[in-house]
């Protein structure tokens, strides 16, 4: 497994990821037809303009065996640009659980640490507990705020955020 950064050709590939990720992970906590309907031809063409075309201070890192096996992105939060925010961090689900998320991780916040960011934000989905365990192990904590995400498709999702000061050291560097 080999952790680089992404370019435009892995844009297919990291939708399929995400589309598999979304359906294993979010199941019970998004409609069935919602996840159903994910298309992973369209997150391709968002995913192939987003890399086309990185804004400042984003990067998207892509986890590699013979395929793309996960990914993580991060960029200046959408609020307040001083702060970063990892945006994503998904997995495909038979490699849930195996050290690669943690990795990718490390690629992240090393990323937000050189491009100057001293603390760091993520909304994760209410109910999604595997996330919110894989977060405080790394040292993210919950901050009170809450919203509710409007996707498109009409469905409302409750999300909590969490902080992370990037100074802190990884689990790896103790
Ligand atoms: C969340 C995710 C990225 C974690 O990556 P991962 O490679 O599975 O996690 P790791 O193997 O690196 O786990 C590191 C630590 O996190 C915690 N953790 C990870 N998965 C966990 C689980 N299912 N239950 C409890 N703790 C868990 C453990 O402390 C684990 O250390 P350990 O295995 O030594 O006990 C991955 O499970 C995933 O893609 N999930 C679906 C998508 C998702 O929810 N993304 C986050 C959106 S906000």
């Amino acid at each position: 497994m080999h952790i680089r950064s992404a370019t435009v050709q892995d844009a297919a590939g990291i939708a399929e990821v995400q589309v598999a990720s979304w359906r294993e992970a979010y199941r019970g906590l998004l409609p069935a037809e919602v996840l159903d309907n994910l298309s992973p031809a369209h997150r391709g063409e968002r995913w192939s303009s987003i890399l086309a075309d990185e804004m400042p201070r984003t990067a998207t890192f892509v986890a590699t065996e013979a395929d793309i096996v996960g990914f993580a992105s991060i960029g200046p939060c959408r609020g307040d640009h001083s702060d970063g925010e990892l945006y994503a961090l998904y997995l495909r689900p038979d490699r849930w659980r195996q050290g690669i998320g943690s990795r990718l991780h490390t690629a992240a916040l090393a990323a937000m640490r050189d491009f100057g960011f001293a603390d760091a934000i993520l909304w994760a989905l209410v109910g999604n507990e595997r996330a919110f365990s894989f977060y405080r192990r790394h040292d993210w904590r919950e901050d009170g705020a809450e919203r509710i995400e409007h996707r498109p498709d009409g469905t409302e999702l409750p999300e909590v955020r969490f902080h992370r000061r990037l100074d802190l050291p990884y689990r790896s560097e103790r």
